[in-house]
């Protein structure tokens, strides 16, 4: 498209900037509730409410509290929230098995959530890393991490979520063939409506930092995960995974970080059209509130700049830790 308007002072670009009333008509992105996923952390027990540290206002909840807080959510209008395990380290092997159990804390969780809020849609976390003694998104043998037996594990974890009443399944490991291998495995056992939101451009980033104290992570992980997750400094490859994951059967795809690669948030939505989502991490989330507190930035504003700079970048929703604090605030109260 080639922009097309007449010199100046014919155009003046700031008539339409001039008031509240002209600056609301022209406005391009709009953020509204419908566009929040809301991740929470989940740990075990009955009425706990445990602030993680490097993230302030948000705590790791119990299942009773984790159901209140959909209840919240729901009444606010945020669509889904997505589910992350703090599992007790007594838990964790090098087979992972705790991750497919019918019974593990985001089964019990999705199970009361669609009990009392069966309207809000359950998002899980596919993914070996809550589970592992090696802290890695799979599983590890003489320090490599193995795809295909990986792929395997996440499939029975899959079913396992889908049994419990997940909406949508969000694989975010970065195995290759994990798409496939559910996508045919849901559909062998019947659950042909679940959805699946690929973590499809996923980088090895240092912004999930403060998520992996808050998923208890970080003690339990060497090295990094640059073998699976993206390198930062590709683009084209994000579109051929997202090209590959679709193929496979993904519904919806998603960039992980957010803020950092708006572009190729911006790539994936105008080369495929699919639903496409953004994933503004915890160090993201940390960044902004760490300056706010401080007194550096205004950290609504700075909240509300970053979240509507994805509808910007065509992103169709964010998965975002500010979801009940900015839905407070797009619905007044
Ligand atoms: C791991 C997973 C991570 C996040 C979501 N799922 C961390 C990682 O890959 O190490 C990060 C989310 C965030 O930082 O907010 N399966």
């Amino acid at each position: 498209m080639q922009p097309v308007f007449a010199p100046f002072p014919h155009t003046r670009f700031r008539r339409t900037r001039r008031t509240e009333a002209l600056r609301n008509l022209t406005q391009e992105a709009r953020l509204t509730v419908h566009d929040l996923i809301w991740p929470v952390f989940l740990r075990d027990g009955a009425g706990i409410r445990e602030p993680v540290h490097s993230m302030p206002g948000v705590e790791r909840l119990s299942v009773d509290l984790v159901v209140e807080a959909a209840v919240t959510a729901a009444d606010l209008g945020i669509p889904a929230i997505c589910l992350f395990p703090y599992t007790d380290p007594a838990l964790k092997t090098a087979d992972c098995r705790e991750a497919w159990n019918p019974e593990n804390l985001a089964n019990r969780a999705i199970r009361a959530i669609k009990a009392r809020v069966p309207g809000i849609a359950v998002m899980t976390d596919v993914a070996l890393d809550p589970y592992n003694a090696h802290g890695h998104d799979g599983i590890v043998q003489d320090g490599v991490i193995l795809n295909d037996e990986t792929v395997e594990a996440l499939v029975k974890m899959s079913l396992a979520q889908a049994e419990a009443g997940a909406d949508i399944l969000g694989p975010s490991d970065m195995m290759d063939g994990r798409i496939g291998a559910m996508r045919g495995a849901l559909e062998a056992a019947g659950h042909k409506d679940v959805a699946i939101l690929s973590y499809a451009a996923k980088y090895a980033s240092a912004f999930y930092g403060p998520f992996r104290d808050a998923v208890g992570a970080s003690g339990a992980l060497k090295g990094d995960k640059k073998t699976y997750q993206m390198n930062p400094a590709n683009s084209d490859e994000a579109l051929r995974l997202v090209s590959r994951d679709l193929s496979e059967g993904a519904d919806m795809v998603m960039v992980k970080p957010g803020m950092p690669y708006l572009d190729i948030c911006r790539r994936v939505k105008d080369a495929f059209g699919a639903p496409t989502y953004a994933y503004q991490v915890s160090g993201e989330y940390a960044m902004i509130k760490g300056a706010a507190a401080n007194g550096w930035i205004d950290g609504e504003k700075a909240m509300l700049e970053s979240l509507v700079a994805f509808k910007r970048a065509g992103c169709d929703g964010i998965l975002t830790y500010f979801a009940p604090e900015v839905a407070r605030l797009l619905q007044g109260h």
